[in-house]
């Protein structure tokens, strides 16, 4: 057997595995084995399916308030741009028409993006303006320019795809708005962000964030006492996102007023949110974090996490006190996904049972995400 044999053959089982556990009897919810997190070959099947083709979130669309502000992001093989231009937000191919430069770094404002190179120069809608000495006959300035990825926002966020039929996003997202619509995410402000690389698989995060089940053991002096594990509760979900709610014990002081439109119940929880494949998000009445993550080896994630709020209900202090708090909070579960991921390469990794629907059944809604994902057809066989 060659080894892309064995790697076909894993894949196939592991997807066999998948599948039995998005069918497994609804009172016995199971968690997959330890080589979904650790396989090489496994992440990069899925480095070239499930996550090229769907939606990531890059950030908010405020982060880029003025014309010519910009922001420059590795997503999977591809570096981009994400730019605001006259008219709206594009994201751009960050790799120069000309011999494969990057063009741009960080973060930054421009009229015009600069190759380091050899000054080929572009329009921040990705035209080509400038190419010095290019005399050549076959070679047309106005014909070149670089390439538009499809992005779409919602709620304040831009998304980003990288296959070019990307899948419905209004579909995939049907029913958030019942989730989320009334603290009026559009409306928070951002008021922080911040980049680390952590030593963990990009789905450990994705289910870490998704379930209250270990929020009293892991952070019982940052969140146990606003977010106890035993009020959570199951939310919505929809055919590409899932939710839960993270409820506050009565008598706790107010976290705001928030949107107008919220009930006492909304005001009195956090509402925790994922847009599979790599968004996790938690709103509540002032204040929204969302995390995009993007995967870089099969035991290594890029995480930026934004910090949004709504109105001028918090002041200096207490913002900074949040992040703080957020900034800890990340800490207590980074340690503990560092720390699994090097347990899961054993072969008694075998996959445990899940709590009830309430502590992980957003873990079952992923996987199940993921059983269904691996039904779709392949790029190659949609033309993309
Ligand atoms: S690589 Fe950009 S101008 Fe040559
Ligand atoms: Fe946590």
């Amino acid at each position: 057997m060659t080894d892309n044999d064995m790697m076909i053959q894993q894949v196939t089982e592991m997807r066999s595995e998948l599948a039995q556990i998005a069918n497994a009897p609804a009172d016995a919810p199971r968690g997959p084995s330890g080589r979904f997190y650790t396989d090489p070959a496994y992440f990069d099947y899925k480095r070239k399916t499930v996550l090229r083709r769907n939606w990531h979130c890059v950030g908010r669309a405020d982060e880029l308030a003025n014309v010519g502000d910009y922001r420059a992001i590795q997503l999977l093989d591809e570096p981009l741009i994400v730019v605001r231009d006259t008219d709206r937000i594009k994201v751009l191919s960050n790799v120069c028409r000309h011999r494969g430069m990057p063009l741009v770094k960080d973060t930054g404002n421009a009229k015009r993006f600069v190759c380091s190179y050899h000054a080929w120069t572009y329009g921040t809608d990705g035209a080509l303006l400038r190419a010095a000495r290019m005399k050549n006959a076959s070679f047309d300035v106005k014909s070149c320019r670089l390439p538009e990825i499809v992005s779409q926002q919602r709620f304040g966020f831009v998304y980003v795809c990288l296959d070019s039929t990307p899948p419905d996003l209004d579909k995939a997202l049907a029913g958030l708005e019942t989730v989320i619509g009334h603290y009026q995410p559009e409306r928070f402000r951002i008021v922080h962000t911040a980049t680390e690389i952590w030593k963990t698989n990009w789905k450990c995060l994705v289910e870490n964030f998704m379930e209250g089940y270990h929020l009293s053991v892991v952070h019982p002096e940052t969140l146990h006492g606003y977010t106890p594990t035993g009020l959570s509760k199951k939310g919505p979900s929809g055919d590409g996102f899932t939710s839960y709610f993270a409820k506050y014990p009565q008598g706790i002081e107010s976290r705001g007023q928030g949107a107008p439109d919220l009930d006492d119940d909304e005001r009195s929880r956090s509402s925790l949110f994922s847009v599979f494949p790599c968004q996790v998000a938690s709103v509540a009445a002032s204040l929204l974090v969302s995390l995009s993550i993007r995967p870089l080896k099969v035991d290594e994630i890029e995480v930026t996490w934004t910090m949004s709020t709504f109105g001028d209900e918090l002041d200096g202090d207490t913002i900074e006190k949040r992040i703080s708090l957020w900034e800890e909070v990340n800490r207590e579960d980074r340690e503990k996904l560092e720390l699994m991921q090097t347990a899961l390469s054993s072969v008694h990794a075998t996959g445990g049972p899940l709590a009830g629907a309430d502590y992980e059944g957003t873990v079952f809604d992923f996987l199940a995400w993921q059983a269904r994902q691996d039904m779709a057809p392949e790029p190659a066989t949609r033309g993309a």
